[in-house]
């Protein structure tokens, strides 16, 4: 790649990021603070999809930067990979929350909420062009790879999709973090070892590409 088409996926990004922030598109722009549109290195082979922010992402702007951010970060550390190596974002780029004595909690994003997101999604992809796309949680790899997606069943396959030539699932950081005792250290080897099966898939597309 040249630096000319490095320049113009960062620009392409940023023009669509910009757009994005006017999004009127569902309810979620009645309580969001900032839209959430993502981060990191948009030249890249790889890009991890959430399902939607939460409070400290919708705060400050960010991703995953939250508890489920940290844990991520640490098992993407496990395998040598920083968030300057890949791009997050959602599939819903605003809070979907609900008022609960007196205080706003999160809630799951709806069909409707992802429906109305799912432009920003194939856009951003549009421009990043994956190799593999990295599905953190159930919600997402319904959006991404098909529509009754198992996470329990179908984690760490690898899916063709219409979003990138390559998609996987693996557990969201958030399901992770509630787990406990041996349960906790299980699944923790699992997102690892996913992350890790992502990044040499790279490898191997990359080899066959010549
Ligand atoms: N959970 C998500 O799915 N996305 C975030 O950005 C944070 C938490």
């Amino acid at each position: 790649m040249t630096a000319t088409d490095s320049n113009s996926i960062h620009a392409r990004i940023a023009a669509l990021a910009t757009e994005a922030e006017q999004c009127t598109r569902c309810g979620l722009v009645k309580t969001r603070n900032k839209f959430v549109f993502g981060e990191g290195n948009p030249v890249t082979p790889m890009v991890f999809v959430g399902e939607g922010p939460g409070e400290t992402e919708d705060q400050t702007g960010r991703p995953f930067v939250g508890r489920a951010g940290l844990l991520l970060d640490e098992c993407m550390r496990e395998v040598k990979i920083t968030r300057k190596h890949v791009y997050v974002c959602n599939v819903v780029r605003c809070r979907a929350c609900v008022m609960d004595g007196g205080r706003l909690k999160n809630r799951p994003p709806t069909t409707d909420e992802a429906g109305a997101c799912e432009p920003w999604l194939r856009r951003t992809l549009e421009i990043i062009k994956p190799l593999v796309i990295v599905c953190l949680g159930g919600p997402s790899a319904s959006t991404l790879i098909h529509s009754d997606f198992k996470i329990t069943r179908e984690r760490g396959h690898f899916y063709e999709t219409v979003y990138g030539p390559i998609a996987m699932a693996t557990w969201h950081p958030s399901y992770v973090i509630r787990q406990e005792g041996a349960a906790f250290a299980q699944v923790r080897a699992q997102l690892v070892a996913d992350i890790d099966a992502a990044r040499r898939k790279v490898i191997e597309l990359r080899k066959a590409a010549g």
